[in-house]
Order: structure tokens, then C-alpha cells, then sequence
């Protein structure tokens, strides 16, 4: 567990404070392809981090239960906990530590990727009612639609050896739908608007800046913030994103 954990625990604070909330178009989007009303929906949330997600469900209704294998991560998410409708479970997603069709809602956001792709979704499947559903989603940075934003992704994936993004010609979203037997994808377009230092926050809390040595993370840093200056001296960046949201069975 400890190891299944250790990557995003040791950039849990950077995750917290620079990750983007996911826009209110995908929680619309997600039920009306599944037909499941968030308020009153029990969610399973695996890979919750710090709950970014399940603050979300929550705030529109559901009781989540937050799974992850990161206690630092878990550790956030229960600091920000508004109210006993959010649990934490320490607990490996593809071994989820609950009884069968006990939820209308498996959640993966941007961590289905880390699970087993057959076991994490046979589990989803036995953890759900019959009538429930299975959600990846990934709010991801669209490159294509900015040249700064292309660059920025081109210098990291020249320096970070396990840069995986939209710089990459192989790069794709992860095969969820693949992994599900009948499934319905959207792509959500928004623009985020953010700070230079909270857009840099965001940077250090990818898993292949998290592999670098804090001395070359802290330089790489120190470029991308020299460049994105150049772009944006007023200091707040316009983000062209995307979420990938596949739900299914
Ligand atoms: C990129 S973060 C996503 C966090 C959050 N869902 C969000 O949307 O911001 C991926 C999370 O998956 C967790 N994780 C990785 N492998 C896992 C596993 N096998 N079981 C449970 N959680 C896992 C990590 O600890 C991390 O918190």
C-alpha cells in the first residue's frame, strides 16, 4: 500500500492547491448517460487524492465513499471533509474493501490509469446495484488549441524521462471504454483561468515531475515560469481543457 501510494503522497500538497475542480457541464453530462441523479447516488470514489471529485459528488448530493492508496493524499481529503457524508478508506482499488452492489457510482477520476485494467473494473462492477455505473474522467490541458501551451508540454517532455501528455505522438487517454462493455464517451471543452504560480503548483504535482530530484524539478519550474511570463506578463494564464468522460458498465 505504501508503495501504491508513495508517488502522488510525496506532492500530495502541490496536488491539493494547483489542481484544477472539474467544470459543472461533465456532472451534467454524467447523469444524463448514466440516468443516475447525484443527490441521494452512493458514490465509490477510488483514487479519490485529496477529493477533489468527492468534494464535488458531495457538494451536489451524493454520500462518497473516498477510496485511495495514498495516506497523504487521503489525509487532505479528510481535512477538508465537510460532513459525515464522506468516508476514507485506506484501501488498493483493485481490492476494494466493500460488500457487493453496495453503490450506484464508480468514479475514477484522473486514476484509473494506476489501477489493473481487468481488476479494478471487475471490482467496480461487483461494488455496484445492478442499474449502476462506472465513470472515468481526466480533466486534461488541450495542447493543440495553444502554441504556448504546446511548448510548454514539448520542454517537459524533453526533461522529464516519464513524461506521459499531449507532447508524446503515442499519447492517448487511457483505454477506460476499452475496458467496459457498453459505454458512452464526451469530451467537455472549458478554459481555465489561473494564476502563474498556481499553474506551476499544478506542474509539480504530475507523477513525472514527482520523479524528478527536487533540484531539477525546482530548475525545470524556474524555466517554465521565465517562458509563460513572456506570454502572459499580467500573470494569469487562459487554459485551453478538456475532460474525457467515458461512462459505462
Ligand atoms: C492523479 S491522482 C487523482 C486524484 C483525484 N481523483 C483527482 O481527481 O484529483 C491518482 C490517485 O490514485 C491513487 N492510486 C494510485 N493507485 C491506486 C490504487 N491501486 N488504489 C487506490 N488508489 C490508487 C493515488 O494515490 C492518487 O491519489
Amino acid at each position: 500500500m505504501r508503495e501504491l501510494g508513495r508517488v502522488f503522497d510525496s506532492v500530495a500538497d502541490a496536488y491539493d492547491a494547483g489542481r484544477p475542480t472539474y467544470p459543472d457541464e461533465m456532472y451534467h453530462a454524467l447523469s444524463e448517460v448514466s440516468g443516475i441523479q447525484l443527490a441521494g447516488a452512493t458514490a465509490v470514489d477510488v483514487g479519490a487524492g485529496t477529493g477533489i471529485l468527492t468534494r464535488a459528488l458531495r457538494a451536489r448530493g451524493s454520500r462518497v465513499i473516498a477510496v485511495d492508496a495514498g495516506s497523504e493524499m487521503l489525509a487532505r481529503l479528510l481535512s477538508k471533509a465537510t460532513d459525515d457524508g464522506i468516508a476514507a478508506l485506506l484501501a488498493d482499488g483493485n481490492a476494494l474493501p466493500l460488500t457487493d452492489g453496495v453503490a450506484d457510482l464508480v468514479t475514477y477520476a484522473q486514476s484509473w490509469h494506476w489501477l489493473d485494467p481487468v481488476v479494478s473494473i471487475a471490482e467496480a462492477r461487483r461494488v455496484l446495484r445492478p442499474d449502476g455505473a462506472i465513470v472515468g474522467c481526466w480533466n486534461l490541458a488541450h495542447a493543440a488549441e495553444a502554441e504556448w501551451l504546446a511548448a510548454h508540454e514539448a520542454r517537459l517532455a524533453a526533461e522529464c524521462p516519464t513524461y506521459w501528455g499531449p507532447a508524446l505522438a503515442e499519447w492517448s487517454v487511457p483505454p477506460i471504454a476499452a475496458a467496459m462493455e457498453v459505454v458512452e464517451e464526451r469530451w467537455i471543452a472549458w478554459t481555465r483561468l489561473v494564476g502563474i504560480e498556481d499553474f506551476l503548483l499544478n506542474l509539480r504535482s504530475h507523477s513525472y515531475m514527482a520523479a524528478l530530484s527536487p533540484e531539477a524539478a525546482d530548475d525545470l519550474v524556474a524555466r517554465q515560469r521565465v517562458e509563460l511570463r513572456k506570454v502572459f506578463p499580467e500573470g494569469v494564464l487562459y487554459v485551453p481543457m478538456r475532460v474525457y468522460l467515458a461512462v459505462g458498465k
